[in-house]
């Protein structure tokens, strides 16, 4: 595959949202772009059964498909003290209060990870830090299969900064790090065959450390400062691309428009 240099002066841009007419009831067909998006459907549908399936062809077509998502780098210490640094992107906000992020981690045959094994065990908490475009290469190091109990901070050119209330350290280059405690590591069994496969670790955020200069005036993060990247399928990462708004729609405004439209179609 040949492929153009990086894009170093990208800004994500905020543009009209794709269908800026859209009013309720109207169908997707009704633009261009829409109904060349279900002229696609004409090819028809390959349905796949789970059961039956070979569990890597699951894999890499479920991480084509769940796109795309955000990445954990999580910082974990072992109880001897060990540290370990590893992305996940099985991860996810579960909750503003209490403050809870998910990630999920995958157990070999023979050995569960690092991460999965020092959040369990050690009772000294973790960070979970969020990657941006100028250190993506660093953090992508650090999913290397190491032997068991290797810390990745030595090899991944990255800076730890001690922690407020937890031990794990958190990731300098990090714009946006929260410094986590176990609530609950759930160990998914799976239902037809009994395998513990994944452990689904829920985190209780105690802090977030957030650099002044990616905080909008609202206090917000400003996405085009932050540069976050995303995983896709295989080995692909995404930066966000441009960016559009649209407004959540209330009853009380939207009522009669909505109410006109479901009679309109009767
Ligand atoms: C971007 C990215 C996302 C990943 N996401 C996951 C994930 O969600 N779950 C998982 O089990 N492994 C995931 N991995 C693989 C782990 O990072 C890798 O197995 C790592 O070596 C685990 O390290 P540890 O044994 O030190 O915990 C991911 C790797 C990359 C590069």
């Amino acid at each position: 595959m040949s492929l153009l240099p990086f894009d170093e002066i990208f800004q994500s841009k905020f543009t009209e949202s794709p269908n800026m007419t859209w009013t309720y009831g109207q169908k997707v067909e009704s633009t261009p772009a829409g109904r060349a998006w279900m002229e696609g459907e004409k090819e028809g549908w390959k349905s796949i059964n789970t059961a039956e399936e070979d569990r890597m062809k699951l894999y890499t077509l479920m991480i084509s498909g769940i796109v795309p998502r955000p990445i954990a780098f999580v910082s974990t210490i072992s109880e001897e003290g060990i540290e370990n640094l590893a992305p996940f992107s099985w991860f996810n906000m579960v909750t503003n209060w209490p403050p809870m992020v998910s990630f999920s981690c995958s157990n070999g045959p023979s050995r569960i990870k690092d991460t999965t094994h020092n959040v369990k065990n050690s009772k000294g908490g973790f960070t979970v830090n969020i990657i941006s475009e100028p250190f993506v290469e660093n953090a992508n190091a650090t999913a290397i299969d190491s032997p068991p109990g290797f810390d990745e901070w030595s090899l991944s050119g990255l800076t730890k900064v001690p922690s407020v209330h937890v031990k794990a350290s958190r990731v300098k280059e990090s714009a946006f790090s929260m410094e986590c405690e176990l609530y609950q590591a759930i160990d998914i069994v799976h239902p037809d065959t009994g395998e513990r496969t994944n452990t689904l670790v829920l985190a209780h955020v105690k802090y977030i450390h957030i650099r002044n200069d990616v905080l909008n005036e609202r206090g917000l993060v400003d996405l085009t400062k932050f540069k976050p990247v995303a995983r896709m399928g295989d080995i692909t990462y995404a930066r966000v691309g441009d960016v559009f708004r649209l407004p959540r729609p209330t009853w009380a405004a939207e009522e009669s428009k909505v109410m006109e439209a479901i009679h309109q179609k009767e």
